[in-house]
């Protein structure tokens, strides 16, 4: 048989589909600028082990006062300065966030900004879930797209250890409920594993998640400033995370968007989708988008940076936003920062000098 004609193909460039994202927002790693994790707030009702032990937060933590504490209004000139760079995606964290008097405004006036192209940003929040139950439906009706959810136990006595102000997990399942029903999807929830406390909360919690919709994360217990009883000892890795899982339920890897900070799986009877975020075991800062705002008005280039580039003193001129764009561009165009792929050397290097072992930015300032 005579074989079919070739017929050369046109040469056809199969490089990534361009990025649009401003050349003038790439940091020196590449990484172009896409959310903002701005923080409402630095206090929290809950004391979790993990990230405001008890013994450092106490009553006289010297905690923002209200006056320290940027206006909606220069909250949102910062957001407008961000999407006017090209963030199309604005988290509001804490502390947590629904301390904050009045959040719902502040959504609304986020979720009215429009990128350069016009589209309108998606406004997300990470929360405790301890006052959701009640605010779900106004936050929906402000234009908040969705939520993330933090629960590490569903063993009520396990769950009010570890937030230690004796919370009962009843009420944050209430709220992850309220925000399903108010269409705050897809809601995801967070559990922090930390090995002896919670790891056997794993099964648990996926049994319950399993056909709500909601999308289950486990995190890497990492070392922000605050635990200061973190060890590697008691990071249960990822890794190890999914080989418990997998002796339960077979998993499909799904594919993971660029940026985003979990490896995603879906429980193969298509049940429940479930992540992995590995800080510890496998940094993802080879495509960190992210830029922090604490409610001071400081902004962070990495979650565990030891210093911050002050916004709050370009807020009270006339067009606040713009120079808002202008400090925020210089100061990313210059970042490098890669804190979990360099963790061992920087910790070595900060003992070494005589600096804190842990860096100066908390996580309940910057709100993860
Ligand atoms: P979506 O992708 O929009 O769902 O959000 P997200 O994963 O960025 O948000 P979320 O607040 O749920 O983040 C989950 C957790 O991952 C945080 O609380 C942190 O513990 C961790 N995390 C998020 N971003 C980073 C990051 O840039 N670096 C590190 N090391 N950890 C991060
Ligand atoms: N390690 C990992 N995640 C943490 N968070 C707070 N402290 C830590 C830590 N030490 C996360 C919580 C919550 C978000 C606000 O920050 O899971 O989802
Ligand atoms: Fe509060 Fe969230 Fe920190 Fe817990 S993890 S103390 S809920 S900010
Ligand atoms: Fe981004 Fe810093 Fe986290 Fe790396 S350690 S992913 S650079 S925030």
């Amino acid at each position: 048989m005579q074989a079919a004609p070739v017929h050369p193909l046109p040469a056809v460039s199969r490089g990534p589909a361009p990025d649009l994202a401003p050349a003038a927002c790439r940091d020196q790693l590449g990484r172009p600028l896409k959310d903002l994790r701005l923080s409402v707030i630095d206090r929290c009702n809950f004391r979790c082990t993990y990230c405001m032990p008890r013994e450092r937060f106490g009553r006289d933590y010297p905690f923002l006062t209200p006056a320290q504490r940027l206006s909606d209004q220069e909250l949102l000139e910062i957001a407008r300065g961000f999407v006017s760079l090209g963030v199309e995606k604005v988290r509001l964290t804490g502390g947590e966030p629904l301390l904050r008097k009045g959040i719902e405004s502040l959504v609304e006036g986020i979720a009215s900004l429009r990128t350069p192209q016009g589209r309108q940003v998606e406004v997300a929040m990470t929360t405790n879930g301890s006052l959701l139950a009640r605010k779900a439906r106004s936050l929906r009706d402000a234009g908040l797209g969705r939520v993330t959810v933090s629960l590490d136990s569903l063993d009520d006595r396990t769950f009010r250890a570890m937030n230690d102000v004796d919370f009962p997990v009843g009420r944050v399942l209430e709220g992850i409920e309220a925000a399903r029903a108010a269409g705050l999807a897809p809601v995801k929830v967070n559990c922090v594993v930390e090995r002896g406390t919670n790891d056997a909360q794993v099964l648990p919690l996926i049994e319950h998640f399993r056909g709500s919709g909601v999308t289950l994360r486990f995190i890497e217990y990492m070392d922000v400033e605050g635990p200061s009883a973190w060890s590697q000892s008691r990071v249960v890795p990822s890794g190890e995370i999914r080989a418990m899982v997998e002796r339960a339920h077979a998993l499909v890897p799904v594919v993971r968007r660029a940026s985003e900070t979990s490896s995603n799986y879906l429980i193969a009877d298509g049940s429940l989708r479930l992540g992995f975020i590995s800080s510890v075991s496998h940094p993802f800062c080879g495509d960190c988008t992210r830029a922090r705002v604490s409610v001071d008005g400081r902004l962070f280039l990495c979650l565990f940076a030891t210093d911050s580039v002050d916004l709050r003193a370009h807020l009270a001129t006339n067009h606040p936003a713009d120079a808002v764009a202008d400090v925020v561009r210089e100061a990313w165009q210059a970042r490098g920062d890669r804190y979990s792929e360099l963790r061992e050397e920087l910790r070595e290097d900060r003992r070494a000098s005589g600096k804190r072992q842990y860096p100066t930015v908390r996580m309940s300032l910057v709100g993860g």
